[in-house]
C-alpha cells in the first residue's frame, strides 16, 4: 500500500432519471444520534415528526463509534437508528463517515494526514484529515464503506447516498510526498511529455526547466512565487485528487445500491475549493452547503447568487438539494449572531425559490460537547419554547403548503454571469500586479445590480452552452481557454450583449499571458484594450466623469472601434475611457475597466436590460427578490421581502402560504416570503 493513489478522473455518466429521495420538498438535516443517548431518539423522531421532517442525513462523522477499532465494527446502534426513522416515515440520506478517520486509524497510520505546503503535517483532531493520495487511508475508508453499503445498501428508508462530507474543506491542497507522486502521474497524463509540459509552464524563467518527472514537486515552501502554470495546475490536480475518492467510494455503494449518489458541495461566490462543475455530472443530484455571513449586509444577494450557482452547474439535471445551512448562529464565524426572526424562513425559501427541491440544516439537535456545542440547530439547547424552533416548526408547514411546487423548474434566465474557479484560483495568488484583488467581489457586483431588479440570472460554469443569453457578463475571468473565449465572441456577433470586466482574459488556461495587449482573449470583439494597469495605492480613488469614483484598480484604455461610455477624469489616466460600448451587429460589447462603484453598476445595468429588452420578474423596490418556478401547465411567483417595510406586488392567483386568493396584487409585510400558484 505503498504506491500512491492516482487521480485519473473517467468521464461521467449520461444522466439518469432521478428518484427524488421524499415527496414533495424533502424538509430536515444532519442528525448526530451517536452524540445522545437512546432516550433522546425517540424524542428526537416525536419531534421530527411535529415539524415535518421527511429527510435525515445519517452517520457523517460515525466512523469511530461503528468502527471502535480496527475491523470491529458495532452496528447495533445505528441498525436501531435506521429502523427508528423508517417506522416514523423519514427517509434517511446516509452517510459515508469518512470524512472523519478514526483515532485509532490515525495513531496506527499517522502518514494518513495531509501535510502543509510548509511541511507540517497536520495532527489529528480536525476533520478532513486525510492526503487523497494515500492509499491506506483508501483502503480503510473503501473497506468500511463497503460494509456500510452492502448491510444498508437495500434498506427502503435509504434514499440517498452522502459521501464523506465537504470534500476538500480541511484537506483541499496536500503537499506529502504521495501527493507529489501523485501530481507527476497526473501531469503526465495531462501534457504526456516534459518538452510540452515545460513550454506550458514556461519553464525558462529562472531557470526551472525540469530535465526529469522526478524533479517536479507541488508548489512547496513559503517564498509566495511559484510558478502560476504550475501552481494552477496543483489546483486542478488537487480538485481531481479528492473527485477520486469520492468516485472510488461511489463505485462501491453503486454495487449495493440503487439509491442515487451526491456530496455536498460548498457553492458561494468566488473561487471554490475544488471544481464542482467538473464534479457535478458524476452527481445524481447537486447538493450544497450555504452558510450566510453574519458581517455580510447583502447576505440575502450572497444566497442567491449561491443558489443561481447551483443552478448552473445542475443545467438539465435538475432539481438541487440545499444539504445544509444553519437556523442560526454558526460557530465559525468571529461573531456568531443568531439571524433575525423571519430570516429562517426566508433564507430556506429563497434556496427554493432558485431551485432546490430540499432544505435541510446543519444539524437536527444542538450539540452540548465538542467542537461545535455553540452551532444553532433545528432543535436549539433552548428546546421547543424557543423561537427557533417556532419558526422550523412554521417552515415545515410551508414547505408542505409549497409541496406542490417540487419538481417545477425556475425559468429559463436570459441573463448569465460566467464563473470559472481555475479564474479565481489564479487571481488570488502569486506576483499579481494587485495582490489584493480577489475573484468574488466582482462577481457579486453585477448580480446584485440584476437581484436587486428581479432579473433572474444563471451563474454558469466554463463549458456551459450560452446559446440561449441574451446577455452574458464575464466578470475579472483572468484565465480563459480558447473554446470558451470563442463562445463568449459569439455572443455579441449573434445579437446579444457581451460585458467583459477588467483581468478577464488576460490569460490562456496555461496560465500564460495572451500577448498584444489586455484583455487578449476578448480585445478584438470588444474594440478596445489596455497597455497598461494602475492598480490604485490604499485609500486612493480614482474619478469618472459620470459623477462617481473607483478604487483599487484602474488601466489605460485605447479605443479601437468601441466607444467611451465613461471616462477617468484624474490621474494620468485622466481623458481616457473606463467604460467602453462596441456596437456588433445588432448586439453590443462593453468593457468595464475599474470596480465601478454600485450607483455605477446600476447604470450600465440599466442600459444593458434596455439594450436586450430583458424583463424584470417583477416591478418592486431592491430588497424584494422575485423568482418564479415553472411546470408544464403551472407557474409560481416566489417574493421575498427582505426589506423592513411593507410592499405591494402584481400578482394573481393563489397565495399558497396563507392559502388566500390574491389580485391584482399581492402585499408583503416586513420580512415575509410569499408564494403564488399564478393564474
Ligand atoms: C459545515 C459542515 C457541518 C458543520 C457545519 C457548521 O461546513 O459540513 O458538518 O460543521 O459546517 O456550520
Amino acid at each position: 500500500m505503498t504506491e500512491f493513489v492516482r487521480a485519473s478522473i473517467p468521464p461521467p455518466p449520461a444522466p439518469a432519471p432521478l428518484t427524488w429521495p421524499t415527496d414533495g420538498i424533502s424538509y430536515g438535516g444532519d442528525y448526530n444520534p451517536e452524540q445522545w443517548p437512546r432516550e433522546v431518539w425517540h424524542e428526537d423522531v416525536r419531534l421530527m415528526r411535529e415539524a415535518g421532517v421527511s429527510l435525515v442525513s445519517l452517520g457523517i462523522f460515525a466512523w469511530g463509534t461503528v468502527e471502535t477499532s480496527d475491523g470491529v465494527r458495532d452496528w447495533s446502534w445505528l441498525d436501531e437508528v435506521v429502523e427508528l426513522l423508517h417506522g416514523n416515515g423519514i427517509a434517511i440520506d446516509l452517510a459515508t463517515p469518512t470524512a472523519a478517520p478514526p483515532s485509532w486509524l490515525l495513531t496506527a497510520h499517522p502518514e494518513i494526514a495531509p501535510v502543509l505546503a510548509d511541511g507540517y503535517r497536520e495532527p489529528p483532531g480536525g476533520r478532513n484529515a486525510w492526503c487523497p493520495a494515500n492509499p491506506v487511508y483508501r483502503h480503510y475508508a473503501l473497506r468500511h464503506v463497503e460494509e456500510l453499503a452492502s448491510r444498508y445498501g437495500r434498506h427502503p428508508a435509504v434514499r440517498l447516498w452522502h459521501v464523506g462530507n465537504e470534500l476538500g474543506g480541511g484537506n483541499m491542497r496536500c503537499y506529502c510526498d504521495l501527493s507529489a507522486a501523485g501530481f507527476r502521474a497526473w501531469l503526465e497524463d495531462r501534457y504526456g511529455s516534459l518538452d510540452a509540459l515545460n513550454v506550458a509552464w514556461g519553464t525558462a524563467q529562472w531557470g526551472h526547466r525540469f530535465g526529469t518527472w522526478e524533479e517536479i514537486d507541488p508548489p512547496r515552501g513559503r517564498h509566495g512565487a511559484p510558478n502560476p502554470s504550475m501552481f494552477l495546475d496543483f489546483e486542478r490536480y488537487s480538485s481531481d485528487a479528492l473527485l477520486s475518492q469520492y468516485l472510488a467510494e461511489k463505485e462501491v455503494i453503486e454495487r449495493h445500491s440503487d439509491a442515487p449518489v451526491t456530496t455536498n458541495f460548498m457553492v458561494g461566490a468566488g473561487a471554490q475549493v475544488v471544481d464542482y462543475a467538473s464534479w457535478a455530472p458524476h452527481t445524481a443530484v447537486v447538493a450544497n452547503d450555504h452558510y450566510t455571513l453574519v458581517d455580510d449586509p447583502y447576505r440575502e444577494q450572497e444566497l442567491a447568487f449561491a443558489g443561481d450557482r447551483m443552478r448552473g452547474i445542475s443545467a438539465g439535471r435538475r432539481p438541487w438539494l440545499l444539504m445544509e445551512h444553519s437556523t442560526g448562529s454558526p460557530s465559525w464565524q468571529q461573531r456568531n449572531r443568531a439571524k433575525d426572526p423571519g430570516e429562517i424562513g426566508r433564507n430556506a425559501l429563497a434556496h427554493v425559490a432558485r431551485g432546490a427541491d430540499g432544505v435541510l440544516f446543519f444539524q437536527w439537535r444542538a450539540s452540548r460537547a465538542g467542537a461545535e456545542q455553540f452551532h444553532s440547530a433545528m432543535l436549539p439547547h433552548s428546546g421547543t419554547r424557543s423561537r427557533i424552533w417556532r419558526e422550523v416548526v412554521e417552515l415545515g408547514g410551508h414547505l408542505r403548503a409549497i409541496a406542490e411546487v417540487a419538481g417545477t423548474r425556475v425559468e429559463p434566465a436570459r441573463a448569465a454571469i460566467v464563473v470559472d474557479d481555475a479564474a479565481g484560483w489564479a487571481l488570488g495568488h502569486g506576483l499579481k500586479p494587485h495582490r489584493g484583488l480577489r475573484y468574488g467581489p466582482e462577481l457579486r457586483a453585477w448580480h446584485r445590480a440584476l437581484w436587486d431588479l428581479q432579473v433572474l440570472c444563471d451563474v454558469v460554469p466554463r463549458d456551459a452552452d450560452l446559446e440561449g443569453y441574451d446577455l452574458v457578463v464575464v466578470p475579472t475571468l483572468l484565465v480563459v481557454d480558447e473554446d470558451l473565449a470563442a463562445r463568449l465572441d459569439a455572443v455579441p456577433r449573434r445579437g446579444g450583449t457581451l460585458l467583459v470586466t477588467y483581468l478577464s482574459g488576460a490569460c490562456d488556461e496555461r496560465n500564460q499571458v495572451i500577448p498584444g495587449g489586455f484583455p487578449g482573449a476578448f480585445r478584438e470583439v470588444l474594440g478596445a484594450w489596455a497597455d497598461e494597469f494602475y492598480p490604485l495605492q490604499v485609500g486612493e480613488r480614482a474619478t469618472l466623469d459620470d459623477g462617481s469614483s473607483v478604487a483599487d484598480w484602474t488601466e489605460r484604455v485605447h479605443l479601437d472601434g468601441a466607444e467611451a461610455v465613461v471616462s477617468y477624469t484624474s490621474g494620468s489616466l485622466a481623458g481616457g475611457p473606463a467604460v467602453t460600448r462596441r456596437q456588433v451587429g445588432r448586439g453590443a460589447a462593453w468593457y468595464v475597466s475599474a470596480p465601478l462603484e454600485p450607483a455605477a453598476v446600476d447604470r450600465v445595468t440599466a442600459r444593458l436590460l434596455a439594450e436586450t429588452g430583458i424583463a424584470r420578474t417583477v416591478e418592486a423596490p431592491p430588497g424584494v427578490e422575485a423568482v418564479r418556478r415553472v411546470g408544464d401547465d403551472r407557474s409560481y411567483l416566489f417574493l421575498l421581502n427582505h426589506t423592513g417595510d411593507e410592499h405591494t406586488v402584481a400578482a394573481t392567483g393563489t397565495e399558497l402560504l396563507t392559502g388566500t386568493d390574491v389580485e391584482p396584487r399581492v402585499t408583503l409585510p416586513p420580512g415575509t416570503v410569499r408564494v403564488v400558484r399564478e393564474r
